[in-house]
């Protein structure tokens, strides 16, 4: 099997119980704990930012991959290390000195991930690959969890992957990722894969996680 990472996004967990949900995803075999903050003005929705990162902080060791959906970023950068993240993705359209960002991030001493929505196409990085340690490509538009992912990006994913060459890159995937499609991710040249609704709608997700590996194997 291929191996790859799985990164249960929050954005789909009870937020009632949010410290018992990340723990369970961490019981469950989750490689990364994907954190989605949204502004309500580079995307139509809003969510959580570093106090409640902080709070979590203390449930689990397993790394914070925190997405960024703000518009600007590079103010707030300091912020989110400081509240334990580990793993801080910018948006290529949210930063007009989107280098400078990443270096901000890797001199606080984080792994610097740029994101790019759909539609924003995958030339916007090539200056800025040895300044990354991680690639998110949407395959939705940013925003909701619950959405079908866009087999449009598939193109986006196997040239992103040519790109970092023999780089020491993650290529993430974000968005509609399920049991069904995830082999086809993979076989694009993704290394890890984002999972809202496919790991938290079920009830058991120690079952939900085998069944993306095993999505993979068949
Ligand atoms: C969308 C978020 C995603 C989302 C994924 O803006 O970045 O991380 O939560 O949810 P699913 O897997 O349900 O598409
Ligand atoms: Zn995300």
């Amino acid at each position: 099997m291929t191996a790859f990472k799985i990164a249960p996004s929050i954005l789909s967990a009870d937020f009632t119980r949010l410290g018992e949900e990340v723990r369970a995803v961490d019981e469950a075999g989750a490689d990364y704990i994907h954190i989605d903050v949204m502004d309500g003005h580079f995307v139509p929705n809003l969510t959580f930012g570093p106090p409640v990162i902080g709070a979590l902080r203390s449930v689990t060791d397993k790394p914070f991959d925190v997405h960024l959906m703000i518009d600007p970023a590079q103010p707030y950068l300091r912020q989110y290390a400081e509240a334990g993240a580990d793993i801080i993705t910018v948006h290529a359209e949210a930063d007009t000195h989107l280098h400078r960002s990443l270096q901000v991030i890797r001199d606080l001493g984080k792994k610097a991930g740029v994101s790019l929505n759909p539609s924003t196409p995958e030339t916007v990085i090539e200056y800025v690959l040895d300044s990354v340690d991680l690639i998110l490509v949407m395959s939705v538009n940013p925003g909701f969890s619950g959405q079908a992912f866009l087999p449009s990006q598939l193109r986006k994913i196997s040239r992103i992957q040519e790109m970092i060459g023999d780089r020491d890159i993650e290529l993430e995937v974000d968005g509609g990722v399920n049991p069904s499609n995830v082999a086809t991710v993979i076989a694009a040249g993704a290394t890890a894969v984002v999972a809202g609704s496919a790991v938290f709608n079920g009830v058991d997700y120690t079952a939900s996680i085998a069944a993306l590996r095993r999505g993979c194997a068949d």
